[in-house]
Order: structure tokens, then C-alpha cells, then sequence
């Protein structure tokens, strides 16, 4: 229907070996310059570009400990179109959140988190949610090509919610936790009024029911998945998942005149038979999960009271990967403090139905890593540990007063146990 002819999206990446060729080459120039660039060096960049291929491995940022060569090749390759910024020739929109992964996926290494937040809108009327999808919700997109576009959040909407950006260290590993791991937690007996559930999704990759895992309500069950509705959602690039454009709230007329690009946008090369979704998806699947703080007298102490209090309900201290193809994700310990489940936390929930989350449920944060971040619950309201424990409602009412009664210094030896995973 749209009279305009479309254009072909450019190809994204270099292959690699391109890329490596280039670097060398400029290393060479550098060593006969280089006089000429002390003063330079004197006054650095303000942001000093990050290194192309990111931290070592086992650092944050890094890929996993373990990888064969070619596998290290793909995060690379990952890294560079996580990083890559679209543009209005590569897709970029027409609606749209940001113009890269990490944009948002940032701190304190590519790959991780950010107080950056996304909105979520619907009406809720007697308890039932509507997404107004007819309007383009539940996600909104705040920003577009140009203005006339740009989303709003329509009148009817009477719930509104924001999302915190959740980083990606470790994804990879619980992408491989198997799905019969989390129904047999789900069904598992639980004490003091813990419930709990799996989410179930349709992963779009392989049109399969899948028990999900990624995102704060367990929305999505595979890194492709995620990263295919990404692309599409937060970015406005169209890909062979998701080839469809969202119209600006929904109103295919206004979309008809904006959208250039022909979709999908996102590219198959011929050659490799991979996009930018499925390298994105290898990065963040190679990513390395948080290294574990050290350990010391509170710690331990801390660590047994966050057992006694019973916060292992839900925060399952470790679980096991099943087979896979990549020998460092195959058959290993995750050291998450995740069930992956999903609970009924009461007024902490944050009203937006999705797949099979009620809105007052949530899945269980991970919580490894979370000494490199500032901002914790789904919408980033608490600044600390102790605002984050206190709000925690519903099934977690009765663990979250025993946590209300500790005294001061068990209470920090806790915070000191959650700092240092
Ligand atoms: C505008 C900011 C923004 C951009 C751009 C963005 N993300 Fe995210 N990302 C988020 C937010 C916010 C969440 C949490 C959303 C939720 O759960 O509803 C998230 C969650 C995720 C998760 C789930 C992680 C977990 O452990 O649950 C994955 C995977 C992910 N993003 C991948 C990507 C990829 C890949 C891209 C680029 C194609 C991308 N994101 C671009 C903001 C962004
Ligand atoms: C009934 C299950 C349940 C219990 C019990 C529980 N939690 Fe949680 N926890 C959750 C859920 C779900 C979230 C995510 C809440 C949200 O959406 O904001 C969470 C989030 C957190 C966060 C913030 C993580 C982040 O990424 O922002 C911390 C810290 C935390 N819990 C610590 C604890 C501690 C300590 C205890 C024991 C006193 C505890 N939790 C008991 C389910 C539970």
C-alpha cells in the first residue's frame, strides 16, 4: 500500500577480518607519526573511544572464559553491531526509543545496564489489562524521524509504568538453564506464602512455547527472540522476526508516509547467513556473567542471614545450564539468586499484563552483579539495597518483615553479602 518506492538498507557490519586488516594498518602509520601525536596525548579525548573488542575475558564486559577462536570471532563481530548506531539509511524508525543496544546497555561496560527506562501504557478497568494495542501500546517509542510522528500516550491510558534497563552480564548462561529446571522449581514446595510460576511465551524464532526468562516480567525465553524485538521495538529496524513497522500509535496512514526503508531492514547476508539480531544475540550470549566480590567475615554472615530470612525463595542462590553447543555454557553451575518465576508482589507489581504476568506479578531479579549498579527494582525507584528489600510486597510480605526486624549490623552484613555477588 505505500506509493513510495522503498530502498534497500545498507549492509551493517564489515566482516571482521576487514576490520582487523584495518587496525593493523593503523597501528603502522601510528609508529611513524607518532612523534608528531605526544601533544595529543598530553590532552586526551574527553571519551576516549572503548576498546574495539572489549574488556578480556571473565572481566565485565568481556566474553566468557573458554571460548574457541571462532566463538571469541562472533562476540566481537556481536559487539560491533551492539554498538552500531542506526541511521535514518540503515531503518531507524520511523517511532523509536534509541539508536543503539547500547545506547541503553552501557554501564559500567557495553553489555550492561543504565537508569535509562522505557514506558509501558495500557487502561486497566476491574483488574483487566488492555494494551491499547490499537494505539500502539503497551510500549511507547518517545522519539521519531521527525516530529508529526513521534508517539504520545493516548487519553484512554489510565496505567503507566517505567522500566529500568537491566544489564545482559551472564545472559547467556541463563538462556541455557533448560526450561524442565524452572517447571520443576515452579512445582517444587515453597514456605512462609511463596507461590511462584513459569512464564510462558511464544518464542517468535521458532514459533515454539518456550518457559521465558529475559526482562522484568520473563517476557521473552531466547537471546534471538530478544534481540528480533528489540531491534523492531526499540530501535524501529525491521528484521525477519518482527517485518512489520509499528505505526506511529497505530495509525498505519501516518506510517504509509514515513517509512522509506524496505523491510526487512535488517539484512541476511548471503555469505555468513546471519543479521545484526543473530550476532547481537552471540554477543550477548558470550557475554561473561558478574565476577563474585570477595569474600570476608560479613559476607559470610550476611550470606546466612539472607538464607534464614528465607530470601532463597525466589532468589534460588544457583542453578545448572543443560547441554549445549558452546562448551562454556554446557552443563554449568549460575550463580544468578534468581528462580526465574514469576510473583504476586503485591503492590510492587507495575500494572502491565504480559504473556501470562498477571500485572501485579514480576519475575524474580537476578541478583548477581549488583554492586556495579545504582538503581535497582523494575523502575529504578530505589537507590539502595535497603529501599529496594523494603518495597518488596505480596508473596515476599512475610520475608521482607522478618528482613525489617534484623538488627543494624546484621543488616549490613546482608547488604554487604548482596554487594558482593
Ligand atoms: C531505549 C533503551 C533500550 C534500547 C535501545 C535497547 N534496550 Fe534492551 N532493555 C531496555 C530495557 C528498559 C529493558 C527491560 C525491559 C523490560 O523488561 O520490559 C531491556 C532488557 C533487555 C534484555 C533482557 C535482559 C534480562 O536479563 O532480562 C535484553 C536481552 C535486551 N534488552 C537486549 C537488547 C538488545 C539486543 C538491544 C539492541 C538491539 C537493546 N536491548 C536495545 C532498554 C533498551
Ligand atoms: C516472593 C519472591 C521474593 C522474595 C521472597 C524476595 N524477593 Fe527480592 N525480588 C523479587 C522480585 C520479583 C524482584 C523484582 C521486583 C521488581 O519488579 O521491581 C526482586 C528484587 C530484589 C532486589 C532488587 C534487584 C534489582 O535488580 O533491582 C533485591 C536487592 C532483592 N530483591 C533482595 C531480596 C532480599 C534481600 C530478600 C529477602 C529479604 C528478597 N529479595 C526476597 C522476589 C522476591
Amino acid at each position: 500500500m505505500n506509493p513510495i518506492p522503498k530502498i534497500t538498507r545498507p549492509s551493517q557490519s564489515l566482516p571482521l577480518v576487514n576490520l582487523a586488516k584495518l587496525r593493523s594498518s593503523c597501528a603502522l602509520v601510528l609508529l611513524f607519526i607518532a612523534p608528531s601525536l605526544l601533544h595529543a596525548q598530553a590532552n586526551p579525548p574527553r571519551n576516549p573511544p572503548a576498546a574495539p573488542n572489549g574488556p578480556a575475558a571473565g572481566n565485565l564486559g568481556g566474553p566468557l572464559i573458554g571460548l574457541t577462536t571462532a566463538q571469541t570471532a562472533d562476540f566481537r563481530a556481536g559487539l560491533a553491531a551492539f554498538r552500531q548506531a542506526e541511521t535514518l539509511d540503515s531503518g531507524l524508525g520511523p517511532i523509536f526509543n534509541d539508536i543503539s543496544c547500547v545506547a541503553c546497555h552501557l554501564a559500567p561496560a557495553v553489555g550492561g545496564g543504565s537508569r535509562r527506562t522505557v514506558t509501558r501504557f495500557g487502561r486497566t478497568t476491574n483488574f483487566v489489562f488492555d494494551p491499547l494495542t490499537s494505539q500502539g501500546g503497551s510500549l511507547l517509542q518517545n522519539r521519531a524521524i521527525s516530529p508529526e510522528l513521534r508517539e504520545v500516550i493516548p487519553p484512554e491510558a489510565n496505567t503507566v509504568a517505567q522500566r529500568i534497563t537491566t544489564p545482559l552480564f551472564g545472559a547467556g548462561l541463563i538462556e541455557a538453564i533448560p526450561d524442565a529446571t524452572l517447571r520443576a522449581l515452579a512445582s517444587s514446595p515453597k514456605s512462609d506464602g511463596v507461590r511462584g510460576h513459569v512464564a510462558l511465551v511464544k518464542d517468535v524464532t521458532t514459533g515454539t512455547e518456550r518457559v521465558g526468562r529475559f526482562g522484568w516480567k520473563a517476557q521473552q525465553a531466547t537471546l534471538l527472540a530478544f534481540a528480533a524485538d528489540a531491534y523492531s521495538n526499540e530501535m524501529g529496524i525491521t528484521n525477519r522476526f518482527f517485518p512489520t513497522e509499528n505505526a506511529p500509535n497505530g495509525d498505519l496512514a501516518r506510517l504509509a508516509r514515513a517509512d522509506q526503508i524496505q523491510d526487512p531492514e535488517d539484512e541476511v547476508s548471503a555469505i555468513t547467513r546471519q543479521s545484526d539480531v543473530d550476532r547481537v544475540a552471540a554477543f550477548m550470549r558470550l557475554l561473561t556473567p558478574p565476577p563474585r566480590g570477595q569474600s570476608n567475615p560479613a559476607v559470610v554472615a550476611g550470606q546466612a542471614t539472607f538464607a534464614t530470612l528465607n530470601c532463597n525463595a525466589c532468589h534460588t542462590p544457583s542453578l545448572q545450564t543443560g547441554p549445549s553447543t558452546i562448551a562454556a555454557l554446557a552443563n554449568k553451575p549460575v550463580a544468578l539468586y534468581s528462580d526465574l518465576l514469576l510473583h504476586d508482589m503485591g503492590s510492587l507489581g507495575d500494572g502491565i499484563a504480559q504473556g501470562n504476568a498477571t500485572p501485579r506479578e514480576m519475575r524474580t531479579a537476578p541478583l548477581w552483579g549488583l554492586s556495579a549498579r545504582r538503581e535497582f527494582l523494575h523502575d529504578g525507584r530505589a537507590t539502595t539495597l535497603e529501599a529496594a528489600i523494603r518495597a518488596h510486597d505480596g508473596e515476599a510480605a512475610l520475608i521482607r518483615d522478618r528482613y525489617l526486624r534484623l538488627n543494624t549490623n546484621q543488616r549490613t552484613q546482608l547488604i554487604a553479602f548482596l554487594n558482593s555477588l
